[in-house]
């Protein structure tokens, strides 16, 4: 598809858009393979998305201590996140303020970050430390140098950052989110399992896998199905923010599982599947959940960090290996069918297909309802 040539998004994909908003559940049909393997749209999700809107990067226990850091690049950003030396943790733009170079790697703890360039050092607050040979400058002040602080916010134990610096807060808008999934206390779970891998799928079919229950029992059938059936689905009602499903247990599985006190029955028996779109989906369990912090690599690739989550300390290593275990063998189930279906998209052959009712895909619906949101023609205001 084309681009006009001051940057608009070409007709087709601003009538594609256009054409599914507000429409009832029951037309839902898929997108077209180009939203799937266009570059130029793909630029267009990274900009209006991911450079601009909210997105989570992991959790707090990730930092939990003064020191610990974690580093990455975000759609070519590179992203500092640190607990300082005063206790707070800060996302910090990962840029030595001398010529450029990309400060930290990996992670850790540390006192002090060195830039390997030339040996500027930084605090674990992003204050300038030391910049050697640099006395005779005139005008270089070093208490005035720091790596540049960005936008960042906590939710539910997740750290948020935003690259805009006049974004609005997020945690205002998650209000009707949070209201469903509070008595879960996702904040007191702990992280005891995380991944980094690159999928080979398009970053919005990774989400779209993830937030859609139609798939748990012909995918799963010997992981998943036994414990969350697609039968089980119920479809939520999305916001702003988000959207979601709920999925409830089948009695064939043990009922010893271990919950936060604040968790009605019908909660403990219901696992809560939502979606933060550009890039977080989480999967609730009353006893322990899973998330993803999706950023797209290429049209065709998917940068994915994946974690458990755990309520309590009661979990023998067994019980966690076993957590962990079930876990890896759904996602390679995902991921083998999502590399069939980026093969299937980037066919002439492809065409939009029906989607089941909102129960099952209700959430995908929800999810083009947000991209059109987001970055289809804005809608005029009627004047009467
Ligand atoms: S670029 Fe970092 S010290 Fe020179
Ligand atoms: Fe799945």
């Amino acid at each position: 598809m084309s681009r006009q040539p001051n940057g608009a998004l070409s007709p087709t994909f601003r009538k594609t858009l256009q054409s599914i908003r507000g429409k009832r559940y029951d037309r839902g049909i898929s997108l077209p393979g180009s939203f799937y393997t266009d570059p130029l749209w793909l630029q267009t999700e990274c900009r209006e998305l991911f450079l601009k809107d909210w997105f989570c990067v992991g959790r707090v226990e990730e930092v939990s201590k003064v020191g610990d850091y974690f580093s990455f690049d975000h759609i070519g950003e590179p992203i500092l996140v640190v607990h300082g030396r005063d206790g707070m943790i800060r996302a910090l733009s990962n840029l030595c303020q001398h010529r450029g170079t990309v400060v930290a790697s990996g992670s850790g703890n540390t006192k002090k970050f060195l830039c390997p360039y030339h040996h500027w050092a930084y605090d674990t607050t992003g204050q300038l430390l030391n910049a050697p040979h640099m006395e005779t400058h005139r005008t270089f002040d070093l208490k005035q140098c720091r790596l540049p602080e960005l936008k960042c916010e906590f939710w539910q134990g997740f750290i948020f950052v935003n690259l805009n610096p006049g974004a609005p807060g997020l945690a205002r808008e998650l209000a009707p989110l949070e209201k469903v999934i509070k008595n879960y206390h996702l904040e007191q779970m702990s992280l005891r399992y995380l991944a980094d891998e690159v999928w080979d799928t398009n970053w919005k079919c990774l989400l779209e896998n993830f937030m859609e229950g139609y798939h748990l029992t012909p995918l799963h059938r010997e992981t998943l199905h036994k414990v969350n059936p697609s039968r089980l689905c119920t479809h939520l009602q999305p916001g702003k923010r988000h959207f979601g499903y709920s999925v409830g247990f089948t009695s064939r599985l043990p009922d010893d599982r271990i919950g936060h006190p604040d968790l009605s029955d019908e909660e403990m028996d219901t696992c809560i599947m939502f979606a933060l779109p550009p890039g977080l989906t989480v999967g609730i369990g009353s006893d322990y959940s899973s998330f993803l912090c999706l950023r797209p690599v290429s049209t065709s690739q998917v940068n994915v960090k994946m974690g458990l989550i755990f309520h309590g300390d009661h979990w023998s290593q067994q019980d966690i290996d076993n957590a962990i275990e079930l876990f890896q063998h759904t996602m390679d189930e995902d991921k083998q069918v999502l590399v069939r279906l980026q093969q299937g998209l980037g066919s002439r052959f492809h065409r939009p297909g029906p989607l089941a009712g909102p129960d099952l895909e209700g959430t995908i619906w929800d999810f083009y309802q947000y991209l059109s949101r987001k970055l289809g023609p804005r809608q005029k205001t009627v004047k009467n």
